[in-house]
């Protein structure tokens, strides 16, 4: 694939597939246009033909030509990139270990199917089809996803698989079958249940699910395979292989707990429910929904686990961005009982009755909470509000707070202009996050510029190995440039690949500053910044290390403040301390800085 991507950004051109979409108009050094991700009036929508990178300041994202293509198509990465590839005719041919990897993911599915076939086949006057039957599963149900029976003896898919051909390591390693403990023989996985296959958005399974048909002591309800390097739990929505095309047309999916919670609804007609494997919502997850809509309804159990859950999933769902909604079935239910029981209107009436989150957790409250209810609410919106990569989805959030919770817009300005909330709860002193800032800037935009006979990146490469980053995105950008192995520098789109979105987003933002947007707008010239390159990594390199040195000190005095003079290790303490002062103040004095009296003497 790095092959293929290498080709692919080599031959395309950001503007030209740019300008197949959009307009753009000449300024200065870059391209500008009116952002195609949001409405707006003055452009903010920027390309750069010599970084051939965009960047939309009106909703934040950035990237480099295959992204750009993702966003617009709705494309996943793979899928941007041979559409890119056919536009500049390049072939496709597959690599060594791709071909390997697709030959080996061709024999998991093959070996799947045989396992879901041999399932499907035994399910025919079995009690499991009783079971279902009782439980109100249809015929076309149990057809449509692909329901099975695993006989209790516990030999029989073993014995099948073998004499198809199947090796026992194979089955043993992609978690059909195990081995008995003493006589090394094997048996399978799943005995005595119902199947419930896992099916991905191709259509291939994955995995398998197996119910007990009655409740036994000491036996998991649910038996699930174990993860494969084909069947990830934290990736897989149980029924998005059927929900997909309703829901690029219709929106909001609908994110439930239970495999038989989403079997009920499809039979009912509610065929944008999807439920995660038995674990929580993930990002992961929510990256792949997001391909088909952005709005999600969350539907959990009734009961006070399922509520919390609920609560839980809320977070990661803003963060990737979707709209959010939270549907409640009455007392005790799940979803598949309570349709079972009242019926599709019923249901219908439960979607209907969903609410937005802030308005859910506000429910969740009730009417009249005490100051201290009142408090963690507050804090839970908030955190919500700032999980929102948007600001206008967050203003929009913000005013609907305003309206229904009386709680006013201006309560959430300060938080708002946190651009990402720092990872540790201490707040980040803003001039370490510029530092971090600068540092990554100049290494992109001045890399081969001499830096004590050395060029500056491979200087700062070496450097910024030994810190760390406050800043999320920061930190995932210096940890992929210090990652890089070519003996050249690397460009930000020899990066991107191994950036999640967000932090794209940000890359892109640090190499098409907006401040450069409204010079431009002013002048319309191009002339160079003129800057520094080696006074800035130098006096931010020096702050950092000031910083990291004065966060050494500070740990230091803190054992030995809880140290009597006698303790052995006391004088180690003392000596570190006195190395540290001075490693202060030789950093200082390079910076030029002067230390306050009371801090150079310790
Ligand atoms: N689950 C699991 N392993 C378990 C129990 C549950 O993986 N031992 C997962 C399954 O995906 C299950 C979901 O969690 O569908 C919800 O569990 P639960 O509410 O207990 O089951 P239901 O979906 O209501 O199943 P049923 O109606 O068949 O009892
Ligand atoms: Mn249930």
């Amino acid at each position: 694939m790095s092959w293929l991507r290498d080709e692919v950004l080599r031959r395309a051109d950001i503007v030209e597939v740019v300008s197949e979409y959009i307009p753009l108009k000449k300024r200065g050094s870059n391209y500008w246009a009116l952002s195609p991700f949001k409405p707006e009036r003055t452009p903010s929508f920027a390309v750069s033909p010599t970084k051939q990178i965009f960047k939309c300041f009106a909703s934040g994202k950035g990237g480099d030509v295959i992204r750009f293509v993702m966003e617009m198509e709705g494309l996943s990465y793979g899928e941007a990139l041979r559409k890119l590839a056919e536009k500049y005719g390049i072939a496709v041919p597959d690599t060594q270990e791709e071909r390997y990897t697709s030959r080996e993911r061709q024999r998991y599915l093959a070996l799947y199917e045989a396992v879901v076939q041999f399932y499907q086949r035994r399910l025919t006057g079995s009690p499991a089809e009783a079971y279902l039957v009782r439980r109100g599963v249809t015929r076309e149900s149990i057809e449509r996803f692909r329901l099975g029976y695993a006989p209790p003896e516990g030999q029989a898919l073993t014995e099948y698989l073998l004499r198809l051909g199947y090796e026992e390591e194979t089955l043993v390693k992609w978690g059909v079958a195990l081995r008995q403990e003493g006589t090394g023989r094997l048996y399978d996985r799943f005995r005595g249940r119902v199947i419930f296959p896992v099916i991905e958005e191709q259509g291939g399974v994955v995995a398998l699910a197996g119910r007990l048909l009655a409740d036994e002591a000491d036996q998991p309800k649910y038996l699930n395979s174990p993860e494969t390097p084909f069947y990830r739990k934290s990736e897989v929505l149980y029924g998005l292989w059927l929900a997909r095309p309703v829901l690029r047309k219709e929106g909001a999916a609908l994110i439930v707990e239970g495999y038989m919670d989403v079997i009920s609804l499809h039979q009912a007609g509610f065929t944008q429910a999807v439920a995660t494997c038995g674990t929580a919502l993930t990002e992961e997850h929510l990256i792949r929904l997001r391909r088909y809509t952005r709005e999600v309804v969350l539907l959990y159990d009734s009961d006070s686990a399922g509520q919390a859950a609920a609560e839980r999933a809320i977070e990661p769902a803003l963060r990737a961005g979707f709209f959010v909604r939270v549907a409640h079935v009455p007392e005790g239910k799940d979803p598949d009982a309570f349709l079972q029981e009242k019926g599709p209107e019923a249901f219908q009436e439960v979607l209907h009755n969903s609410l937005s989150w802030p308005l859910y957790l506000a429910q969740r409250v009730g009417p009249t909470p005490s100051p201290q209810e009142r408090y963690t609410l507050l804090q839970k919106l908030g955190q919500g509000l700032q999980a929102l990569p948007d600001p206008y989805l967050r203003r929009a959030y913000a005013e609907e707070i305003a309206t229904s919770l009386h709680i006013p817009p201006e309560f959430w300005e300060s938080f708002e202009r946190i651009e990402a909330p720092p990872r540790s709860p201490e707040a980040v002193p803003p001039t370490r996050v510029t530092a971090e800032r600068e540092l990554l800037r100049v290494a992109f935009t001045y890399p081969e510029v001499d830096f004590g006979g050395l060029p500056l990146w491979a200087v700062l490469q070496e450097e910024l190995k030994h810190l760390t980053f406050t800043q999320p995105e920061a930190e995932a950008l210096r940890k992929a440039f210090c990652s890089w192995g070519e003996n050249r520098p690397p460009s930000l789109q020899d990066l991107m690949e191994a950036l999640l979105p967000e932090v794209q987003d940000w890359a892109t933002g640090l190499l098409l500053e907006r401040y450069t947007l409204s010079e431009h707008w002013r002048t319309w010239d191009d002339s160079p910044l003129v800057e520094d390159p080696v006074q800035i990594a130098e006096s931010n390199l020096n702050l950092l290390h000031l910083a990291h040195v004065q966060h050494l000190l500070q740990e230091n005095l803190r054992i030995l403040e809880t140290l009597l003079p006698e303790t052995p290790s006391y004088e180690e303490h003392l000596v570190l301390h006195q190395v540290l002062l001075r490693q202060r103040a030789e950093i200082a004095l390079r910076q030029g800085l002067i230390l306050p009296y009371r801090q150079a003497e310790g």
